[in-house]
């Protein structure tokens, strides 16, 4: 089976994200390093994860005007290692079209609703989640960008607006603890609704404790 799991490095020190990837990189597809790591090992990190053979996955969550977030996907594009990088789909069309404009070889991802309805609602958004999602992955089709993020909850609804979007989906859980995560579902259930474009990104449940025990467990979950 194609590997689908890109591993979250939510770590305060480079070594220790190194440390890990270099325990499971057989078992991933990638590395998705969010703000906490970049603001720690910038440039540097993405290098090293670049050496050891994996795709990097950049998740800066970009939301701001147009302009600003069209020369920060140009600046990303300038290093030549991300491949997949975030911008918020509720920046609106201009932005993604903006976003889009500059994207080249790198693959941009549209974040959607991972929340709970009663946290769209504390933002003021009245739609329900389904129609939110609906709403903000059209918004995602129409800028032609390359895939988005959202619950694995939400793949066959996403599937019904578009075959060609890659999906990643964060919140994977098999135990009881959904920590902060809202809206979950198993590997195992994922990988059940999971066609060759959707991916699992999986943090805590690998990097806290044994990560080769966890990864082992998580992909015998599906045998
Ligand atoms: O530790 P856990 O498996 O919950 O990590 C999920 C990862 O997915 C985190 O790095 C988080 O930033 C990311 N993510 C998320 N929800 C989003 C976008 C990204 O949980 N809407």
């Amino acid at each position: 089976m194609k590997k689908n799991i890109f591993v979250a490095l939510d770590f305060n020190s480079l070594d220790k994200a190194v440390d890990t990837v270099s325990m499971i990189k057989d078992e991933i597809a990638g590395v998705k390093i969010g703000t906490e790591l970049y603001a720690i090992c910038g440039n540097n990190g993405l290098t090293k994860f670049k050496e050891l053979g994996l795709e990097i996955f950049l998740d800066l969550k970009l939301h701001d005007i147009p302009n600003q977030v069209k020369k920060t996907v140009a600046a990303v594009k300038s290093f030549d290692k991300v491949k997949y990088l975030t911008v918020h789909t509720s920046g609106n069309y201009e932005m993604l079209k903006a976003a889009q404009e500059s994207a080249g070889s790198i693959e941009l991802l549209g974040v959607t609703v991972l929340t709970s309805q009663s946290n769209l609602e504390g933002v003021g958004v009245k739609n329900s989640v389904e129609n939110q999602i609906k709403l903000l992955v059209n918004l995602a089709i129409k800028s032609n960008i390359s895939g988005v993020i959202a619950s694995a909850q939400d793949i066959s609804l996403i599937r019904s607006l578009s075959k060609e979007l890659k999906i990643f989906c964060p919140g994977i859980r098999s135990g009881e603890d959904k920590q902060d995560q809202k809206r979950v579902m198993s590997y195992a259930d994922f990988s059940k609704k999971a066609d060759d474009k959707c991916f699992a990104v999986i943090g805590r449940p690998i990097i806290e404790g044994d990560p080769v025990q966890n990864i082992k467990k998580i992909i015998q979950s599906i045998k």
